[in-house]
């Protein structure tokens, strides 16, 4: 069984997904920087050992991400999933988890990296939004991309109902995701994955369904 934490600092409905999807994972712990996150309730719940670090007990990031990632450790982790983490983590905590590190960011990167995607999107008038789930690197959300899904930009979108349209189709690719992880799928060549034993060649772009 492949070991995942899952890091998180909200709602939690991508842990969620990945969680009752199924998948050959074992959830060894879910951490959240906030200790009021619904996500950890939710994993308290279902016997899931759940972790609050809160962050503004630490004197920086550095300190912070040490003990992050040592507490990360001690579950002895095959991946590291974040699941709406939302802190910038430091160097030096992506290169102990690089290669077994992956983020779901809401919108198709390279486009809209950063913070209020949605609004952006609408904003720009594109026609085209959705999600990417990709590999963490020091180049903050331009790591290599495992998977993304299109949804349509409807005129009458507003950044709640896109941002709703892009969530449905998170919760089909991160779990996606996890299980060719765990399946042992996913390699890093050139900076780009390579999706292994590709069949079904359904592999990059999930369109809307
Ligand atoms: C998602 O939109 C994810 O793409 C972003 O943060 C949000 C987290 O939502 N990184 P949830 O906590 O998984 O419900």
């Amino acid at each position: 069984m492949t070991r995942v934490v899952v890091l998180l600092s909200g709602r939690g409905s991508n842990f969620r997904a990945i969680a009752e999807a199924g998948l050959p994972i074992e959830i060894a712990a879910v951490i959240s920087n906030r200790p009021q996150a619904a996500g950890l309730a939710w994993a308290r719940e279902r016997g899931i050992p759940a972790t609050a670090l809160d962050h503004t007990e630490y004197a920086d990031r550095a300190v912070f991400d040490a003990r992050l990632a040592d507490e990360i450790e001690r579950h002895r982790p095959d991946l590291v999933v974040l699941a709406g983490y939302m802190r910038i983590l430091s160097a030096a905590f992506i290169a102990r988890f690089e290669g077994r590190l992956l983020n779901i960011h809401p919108s198709l990167l390279p486009m809209f990296p950063g913070l209020k995607t949605h609004e952006r999107a609408l904003a720009e008038g594109v026609k085209v939004h959705g999600c990417t789930v990709h590999f963490v690197t020091a180049d903050l959300d331009h790591g290599p991309i495992v998977i993304q899904a299109a949804v349509p930009v409807r005129a009458d979108d507003t950044p709640e109902t896109l941002a709703a349209r892009v969530l449905a189709q998170e919760h089909r690719i991160y779990p996606q995701a996890v299980r060719w992880f765990a399946e042992g799928r996913l390699a890093i060549r050139d900076g780009r994955v390579n999706l292994q034993d590709d069949s079904t060649s359904q592999s990059v772009l999930v369109p809307e369904g």
